[in-house]
């Protein structure tokens, strides 16, 4: 049986693009059962609606406050099973309630090569550094910014031209490689957390 993915987005939606892509392929062993997002009018909804993926918006400014936002996101992922959890580009930190109820099988892909530059500027922060290299992670999500548990990592060099957009688009192609590498193991094999040490395979 498939595993149940559920993916929730705030922007361009690339990386959801490439999961729903290798979902079309029955051996992936994952299928995109539902797409949330924090915002309506973006591209990623768009995305999941052309592949016919149910979708749901919980908005922050919905709620009064962002505990009870948290609870309602973390009800509607409820509602659609999921083995994992896919934060691909959504633009918000889940909490306590969202945790609760699906931590442990939630993955979030971040645009820098962790522990360095954790937070919402991976690729402009990593610029102004003037590392060489940088890349893309994927991390079990815990209560932190950007500081669970590795699953897997991809390095991208910079080149000395790189603008930010330049540096974060050869970074989202190493990120959709991974992403669809990583999160296809975690369906077909499982993977378990042994404190940071994350081992895909069972
Ligand atoms: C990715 O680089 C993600 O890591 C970052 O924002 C980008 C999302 O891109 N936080 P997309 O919406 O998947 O195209």
């Amino acid at each position: 049986m498939s595993a149940r993915l559920v993916v929730l987005v705030s922007g361009s939606g690339t990386n959801l693009q490439a999961l729903l892509d290798a979902c079309a392929d029955p051996a992936y062993g994952a299928e995109v059962v539902a797409v949330g997002a924090d915002r309506p009018g973006i591209e990623a909804l768009e995305r999941a609606e052309r592949a016919g993926v149910p979708t749901f918006v919980v908005g922050v400014k919905d709620f009064a406050t962002r505990d009870a936002w948290d609870a309602a996101l973390a009800g509607e992922v409820a509602a659609h099973r999921p083995d994992v959890v896919v934060l691909a580009g959504f633009m918000k930190l889940v909490g306590e309630s969202f945790l609760a109820a699906h931590g442990g099988r939630v993955v979030n892909t971040h645009p820098a090569l962790s522990p360095a530059f954790p937070g919402m500027h991976g690729p402009a922060d990593a610029l102004a550094y003037g590392v060489k290299v940088t890349g893309c992670t994927l991390f079990v999500v815990d209560a932190g910014v950007d500081t669970g548990a590795i699953v897997a990592q991809s390095a991208v060099p910079v080149e000395d031209d790189d603008t930010v957009e330049t540096l974060h688009e050869r970074i989202k192609a190493a990120e959709r490689a991974m992403l669809i590498e990583a999160v296809g193991r975690m369906a077909r094999e499982g993977f378990t957390l042994d404190g940071r040490r994350v081992r895909l395979g069972r």
